[in-house]
C-alpha cells in the first residue's frame, strides 16, 4: 500500500521580518508542490529517498549518526517513528520526495516537505484533520529549528493568501488570479543569518525600527484592502513601498536590486520573497505584463510563473 500526499510552497507577498518583531505577514500558496509518497517495509528500518540524498535509519540499532546529523532528514525521521509507535506498528516505512521547488531559495520547500510527509505517512494509518497534520508537521520542523514559526507549515496545509502574526494565522477569503513571476538570484541565503543581520539592526536603530513597524502594519493594512479590491496597480505599489523598507535594513543585494529594477520596468511591482541576502525575487504581473516580463528577467535569471494554490495539502493515492 501507498500513501501519496503533496504540499504547496509559498511566497511572501508582505512583512517578512517585521513579522519576526510582532507585525502582520501575507503569505500567499503557490502552484509548485512537493509531493511525499509513503510505504511499509517489512524490515524495521526508515528509509528516504530524495534528490538531496537518500538516508536509512534501523530503527532496532537507533545508530545511524549519519542519518541523525543530516539536518535535513530529522524532521521526516520524526514524523515516521512517531507513526509507528503510536500504532504500534512493528514494521518499517520507506518516504519518497518529489519536488517541483528548488531547496533553499525561499520557497517554503522544507515545510512543504514537512507537511506532505506527515499527511502521507498518517495517511498509512488513517487520514487525519488538516489541523492534525500542520501540528505534527510544525512538531518535526522544530527537530531542526526550535524558534519556527509555524507559517510556512500553515499556508502549506491550508494554501490561498493568508495573514499571519504571532497571534496566529487569518485566512484571507480571496480568489483572486494573481500572478507572480519568481526570479531566482542563485545567491544562497541562510535565513538564520539575515534574521540575525536584522536584529543587529534594530539594536542600533531602535526608534527607526519601531516606526518602520508601523508603517509595516500599515502597509500590510492597505495591501489586505488592495487584496480585496483586485487593485493590482495598488498592489505592486505597496510591493515597491515594501521593498524600500527591506531595502533599508539591508537585507536587499546587488543582484537583488537588479533583478527588481528589471522586473519593475514592465509589471505591477515587485520585492524580494522570504528573508532576502540572496533567494529570490516576486513581481506582480497579469496577462497585459506577464510575457514581457518574463522575457526581460529571464535575460538575466532563472524565472518561472507562479499562480496562487488554492487546495493547500492534498491526498491522492
Ligand atoms: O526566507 P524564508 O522564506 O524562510 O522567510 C523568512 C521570513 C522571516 O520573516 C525573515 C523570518 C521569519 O521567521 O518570519
Amino acid at each position: 500500500m501507498r500513501s501519496v500526499a503533496s504540499a504547496p510552497g509559498k511566497v511572501i507577498l508582505f512583512g517578512e521580518h517585521f513579522v519576526v518583531y510582532g507585525t502582520k505577514a501575507i503569505l500567499c500558496a503557490i502552484d509548485k508542490r512537493i509531493t511525499a509518497t509513503s510505504q511499509f517495509l517489512d524490515e524495521r528500518k526508515i528509509r528516504i529517498k530524495s534528490k538531496l540524498g537518500d538516508a536509512e535509519f534501523d530503527l532496532d540499532t537507533s545508530t545511524n549518526p549519519e542519518f541523525i546529523s543530516n539536518k535535513f532528514m530529522k524532521p521526516f525521521l520524526h514524523i515516521a517513528k512517531e507513526a509507528l509507535q503510536e500504532f504500534n506498528e512493528n514494521r518499517g516505512i520507506e518516504i519518497t520526495l518529489e519536488s517541483d521547488i528548488l531547496a533553499g531559495i525561499g520557497l517554503g520547500s522544507s515545510s512543504a516537505a514537512c507537511v506532505a510527509t506527515a499527511a502521507s505517512v498518517a495517511g498509512l494509518f488513517s487520514k487525519r484533520s488538516k489541523e492534525e497534520i500542520l501540528s505534527r508537521s510544525i512538531e518535526s520542523e522544530r527537530t531542526v529549528f526550535e524558534d519556527v514559526s509555524g507559517a510556512d507549515s500553515s499556508i502549506s496545509t491550508f494554501g490561498g493568501l493568508m495573514s499571519y502574526s504571532k497571534d496566529g494565522y487569518e485566512k484571507i477569503n480571496s480568489k483572486n488570479d494573481i500572478s507572480l513571476i519568481i526570479a531566482n538570484s542563485n545567491q544562497i541565503h541562510n535565513t538564520k543569518e539575515v534574521v540575525l543581520k536584522v536584529r543587529e539592526f534594530k539594536k542600533k536603530n531602535e526608534r527607526l525600527f519601531a516606526e518602520m513597524c508601523e508603517q509595516e502594519n500599515k502597509l500590510v493594512k492597505d495591501a489586505l484592502s488592495a487584496i480585496k479590491e483586485n487593485d493590482l496597480n495598488k498592489l505592486g505599489s505597496l510591493m515597491l513601498k515594501n521593498q524600500e523598507m527591506l531595502e533599508k535594513i539591508n537585507v536587499s543585494t546587488d543582484k537583488l536590486d537588479l533583478l527588481i529594477k528589471e522586473a519593475v520596468k514592465t509589471s505591477y511591482g515587485a520585492k524580494i520573497t522570504g528573508a532576502g541576502g540572496g533567494g529570490c525575487i516576486i513581481s506582480l504581473v497579469d496577462k497585459s505584463n506577464l510575457s514581457n516580463t518574463l522575457e526581460n528577467l529571464k535575460k538575466i535569471s532563472d524565472c518561472f510563473v507562479a499562480k496562487i494554490d488554492f487546495d493547500g495539502l492534498r491526498y491522492s493515492r
